[in-house]
């Protein structure tokens, strides 16, 4: 039996509803839940978003609306909110980097994502890389700094950022080159967690990693 639920002091008062969906455990949430939808989605890896500051200098942000939407030609999108120093400079230059980030690195990541996390850097043109103890690897020529201690970093050139749908841009960028550390990526390009693990976000500060199944 399926139940729909209803809200009631803030918790849920689960009531029988009809259904034809056999035995799931699945109930609705209520229409008065507030509705944080992308949590449902989570857990989700954390990368770190490379871009080019107006005079050239790396900077980076942490996210986690990030996504593969086309294997050839390779295009991700990355979901930027308007107001980041990150999308202006993703905006202008039209290129970025995207790191993986890793389960030792949380408090990069929390440094990276400072304004979301609440963290205060000395000053707004404060260096992101050195204050989340990070170091700038230099890939393409003109491109934006990936993070040298990631697992994988991507190039990507924008194709087109999508404005106006929801409360962040969309970003769609095309891959145009990659960086891997052989130890932990093997050849056809998979992370070996027995060696380097994935940072993931559950919400807020709360993160996990992943294991490998067998
Ligand atoms: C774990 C984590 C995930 C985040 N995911 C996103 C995201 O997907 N999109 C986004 O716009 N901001 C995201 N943020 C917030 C930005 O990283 C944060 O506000 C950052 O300080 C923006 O930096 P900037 O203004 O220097 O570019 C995330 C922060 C953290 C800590």
């Amino acid at each position: 039996m399926i139940l729909r639920i209803v809200a009631n002091s803030g918790r849920y008062q689960m009531s029988p509803a009809p259904t034809q969906s056999g035995d799931s455990m699945l109930r609705e949430l209520p229409a008065t839940h507030p509705r944080p939808y992308h949590r449902l989605l989570g857990p989700r890896p954390v990368y770190f978003i490379g871009s080019s500051r107006p005079d050239g200098k790396p900077h980076l942000c942490a996210a986690t609306n990030v996504t593969s939407i086309s294997s050839d030609p390779a295009l991700i999108a990355v979901a930027l909110w308007p107001e980041w120093e990150t999308t202006a400079n993703v905006r202008r230059s039209r290129r970025l980097t995207v790191s993986l980030a890793l389960s030792d690195q949380v408090a990069s990541v929390l440094t990276a994502g400072h304004r979301y996390s609440g963290i205060t850097l000395p000053t707004d043109s404060s260096d992101k890389f050195t204050a989340a103890g990070l170091t700038p690897l230099t890939t393409v020529a003109d491109y934006p700094a990936g993070v040298a201690e990631s697992a994988a970093v991507l190039v990507c050139d924008v194709v087109e950022v999508v404005t106006g749908l929801g409360d962040h841009d969309v970003v769609i960028a095309k891959v145009r080159a990659a960086w891997v550390d052989p130890e932990s990526i093997s050849d056809d390009l998979v992370l070996d967690l027995t060696r380097r693990r994935p940072l993931l976000q559950l919400t807020g500060a709360q993160f996990a990693t992943a294991q490998p199944m067998g």
